[in-house]
């Protein structure tokens, strides 16, 4: 897959009605949504439980554009095998989430998928410093992880730090958490081209009102282009 810098919109189904994952996806793609963000959680590495591969393997079935699996789950290694025959396309752990992170990454290439390393508002940008050759994602959490509907921290400087040592590598920076229209300028700005939204896409929507989920995918695409001096 040749490899792009473009501003992308990937809606966190975390803000999707639990009972109807399907249709909910295959709404926000209708809608414009270039990945679909799917968020792990194991009560463990977060305050909070989500889903597990045999649901990823049921999310693969609706996804036609890219599955972005978030881990936050620790350990993450016994689990790869499995989110790579669930499907997922990009496969993202947390740096914090054990001591061999440069393995993890290497695990999640050698199965197949793109890998993604998360970073924590508390850990700095020169973590992932030494991963830059092994990654083919970084997700700057603008929020700490664990919850949808957060407010935004501004980690305006990691990310325009990252961006600068990526340099001209093929990693994308995806942020995530907190992101909506008067946001995602701020990260856009500073060198992000992969916006997570959930409840700023989410809200106002549903399945049966799926207009609205397009409205607001287009709203923060326009801020952001617009703050990259990009045209919508
Ligand atoms: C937070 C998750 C996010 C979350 C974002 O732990 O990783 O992907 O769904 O939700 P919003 O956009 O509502 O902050
Ligand atoms: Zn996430």
């Amino acid at each position: 897959m040749t490899f792009e810098r473009k501003i992308r919109i990937a809606p966190s189904i975390l803000s999707a009605d639990f009972a109807d994952f399907g249709r909910e996806i295959r709404a926000v793609e209708d809608q414009g949504a270039d990945w679909v963000h799917v968020d792990v959680m194991d009560g463990h590495f977060v305050p909070n439980l989500t889903f597990g591969p045999p649901a990823v393997a049921a999310f693969r079935r609706h996804v036609t554009t890219v599955m972005d699996v978030h881990l936050m789950i620790a350990p993450v290694d016994p689990h790869i095998a499995a989110f790579a025959a669930a499907g997922a396309d990009i496969l993202t752990a947390h740096v914090e989430a054990g001591p061999h992170i440069h393995r993890t990454l290497q695990a999640i290439r050698a199965g197949g998928m793109r890998a993604g390393v998360a970073l924590n508002p508390g850990t700095p940008a020169e973590a992932v410093e030494p991963l830059l050759d092994v990654a083919d994602l970084v997700c700057v959490m603008t929020v700490n992880p664990g919850f949808g509907g957060q407010q935004f921290i501004d980690t305006g400087d990691k990310v325009r730090r990252l961006r600068a040592m990526i340099g001209g590598r093929p990693v994308h920076i995806q942020v995530d958490g907190g992101i909506d229209e008067a946001t995602a300028p701020l990260v856009a700005r500073a060198g992000a081209d992969v916006l997570v939204a959930g409840s700023a896409v989410f809200r106002g929507g549903s399945v049966d009102e799926p207009a609205a989920y397009g409205r607001n995918i287009e709203a923060i695409r326009r801020a952001a282009l617009s703050a990259t001096g990009a045209m919508a």
